[in-house]
């Protein structure tokens, strides 16, 4: 069994280059379905769930050469199949973005119908509701929804109840390509739903207000391909400011590769919590805080603050002078981190959506376990600040989102390293 071993304590200095977003490159490269022929998609990270995004659109007939380690080409002109199958969307359930762009461009797909995953039901009836609205039919049938639009997609005004990501963006591939104009209201504003329109756009699409609540679409006859870059993680760049705020030296930790503004809440919030960002070209640099402030946080639709950042800066408050409420408002099940944070001497309890966290005088290094992408991430900043070492399982989570973690983190100075251990007996 792979695991990440940390030993706490030391020092972290330098500069860390984030890659490319992985919420942004998995919807570009399913949105490069929309126009036949060879899209270039750079700064692509080089993570598990690219690889299983490249699998499905292999999987529908497209041909993907990898030019360099974050370059593809992604060649859709021969895609002859509208099924995303289950091993797939059960590995990944962004795998059901394709189902917007081959609606867009075939007016049919089959989807696997995504489980139930661990960070609670994530349901996709606001997908549904929104395509039915523009003229799919669905049915489902054997674990899979079928999608087929009898008489084209025809653009029409969709509100969201909730401002989805992935509905958004599902919508936004479809209503390219339908006829006449759609208007999404209540769109979500992720930047990385920006960056879908921009390459859309650059595709030859007509979106005009992506990252704001009101996105309208003019569809068109047909896209071309273009050669696109995805932008900056602002995720990964938030956990690796996480990091530096628990253990910068007196140099700091500088995060370069992405938007500052695309963590504006963040920023904002580690700032009250008493932690110096520095804006610089490209990123952010930050020191160790002497002292952490509590803060209340509350998970929001962008630009409020990001569930995806939410165990990373828990980390952050189980160890301020005081009590935080940080309240989940997106996903369910996303406090399962928080137990794993307590086996290391967190002081947290969890009602309902709510986390109180009392602050502790610091963490003791523990065997733990990855819950889910962002939670595993946590666990290892954890144990950077953590006495003695720190274990850390179930560490296929983190590498579906991080690229070269360990690596990245080696690279600042921090005592983590891959190690291989016995498999738990199973009884
Ligand atoms: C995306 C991101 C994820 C991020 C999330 C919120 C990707 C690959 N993932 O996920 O990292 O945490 O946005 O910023 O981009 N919901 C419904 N019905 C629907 C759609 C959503 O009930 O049809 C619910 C979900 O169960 C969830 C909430 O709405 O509770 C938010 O979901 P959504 O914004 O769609 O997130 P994702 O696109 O799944």
């Amino acid at each position: 069994m792979e695991i990440i071993r940390v030993e706490g304590g030391h020092a972290i200095g330098g500069t860390v280059h984030v890659s490319g977003a992985k919420n942004s490159a998995l919807k570009l490269m399913a949105a490069t379905i929309l126009a036949p022929g060879k899209t270039t998609l750079q700064n692509v990270p080089n993570i598990s769930d690219v690889h299983v995004m490249g699998k499905v659109l292999k999987g529908i007939g497209a041909t993907i050469e990898v030019v360099d380690e974050h370059t593809l080409d992604i060649d859709t002109t021969n895609v002859d199949s509208w099924e995303a199958p289950y091993e797939l969307v059960a590995k990944m359930r962004a795998s059901t973005a394709v189902m917007g762009p081959l609606l867009g461009r075939f007016g049919r797909a089959k989807i696997a119908m995504p489980g139930g995953c661990n960070l609670g039901a994530r349901k996709i009836d606001m997908h549904i509701l929104g395509l039915e609205a523009l003229g799919v039919e669905f049915d489902t049938a054997h674990g899979y929804i079928n999608a087929q639009a009898p008489n084209g997609l025809t653009g029409t005004t969709v509100t969201l109840e909730f401002a989805s990501v992935g509905a958004t963006e599902n919508l936004i591939m479809a209503a390219v390509r339908a006829t006449g104009t759609t208007i999404i209201d209540n769109a979500a504003r992720e930047p990385e739903i920006v960056d879908l329109a921009n390459m859309l756009n650059e595709m030859g699409a007509k979106i005009v207000g992506a990252g704001t609540p009101v996105v309208q679409i003019e569809g068109v006859e047909e896209l071309h391909p273009v050669t696109h870059r995805v932008i900056g993680d602002r995720i990964e760049a938030g956990t690796f400011i996480v990091a530096g705020a628990l253990m910068g030296n007196e140099d700091g930790v500088t995060v370069t590769g992405f938007s500052p503004i695309h963590l504006g809440m963040v920023l904002k919030k580690l700032e009250l919590m008493g932690i110096e960002c520095e804006r610089v070209e490209d990123g952010v640099r930050v020191h160790r805080a002497e002292r952490i402030k509590p803060v209340d946080i509350q998970t929001l639709p962008f630009p409020g603050f990001p569930t995806d950042m939410q165990a990373q800066v828990m980390v952050l408050s189980a160890l301020a002078d005081g009590s935080s409420v940080i309240t989940e408002n997106i996903f369910e099940n996303r406090f399962m981190f928080a137990s794993e944070l307590v086996r290391m001497g967190a002081d947290i309890r969890i009602e309902s959506h709510h986390a109180m966290i009392h602050g502790v005088d610091g963490f003791s290094g523990a065997q733990v376990t990855s819950p889910d992408l962002r939670g595993g991430a946590a666990l290892v900043v954890a144990g950077l600040v953590a006495d003695a070492v720190t274990e850390v399982s179930a560490i296929h989570h983190i590498k579906r989102g991080y690229e070269r973690f360990v690596e990245k983190l080696q690279g600042l100075g921090a005592h983590v390293e891959h190690a291989t251990v016995p498999d738990p007996v199973e009884d």
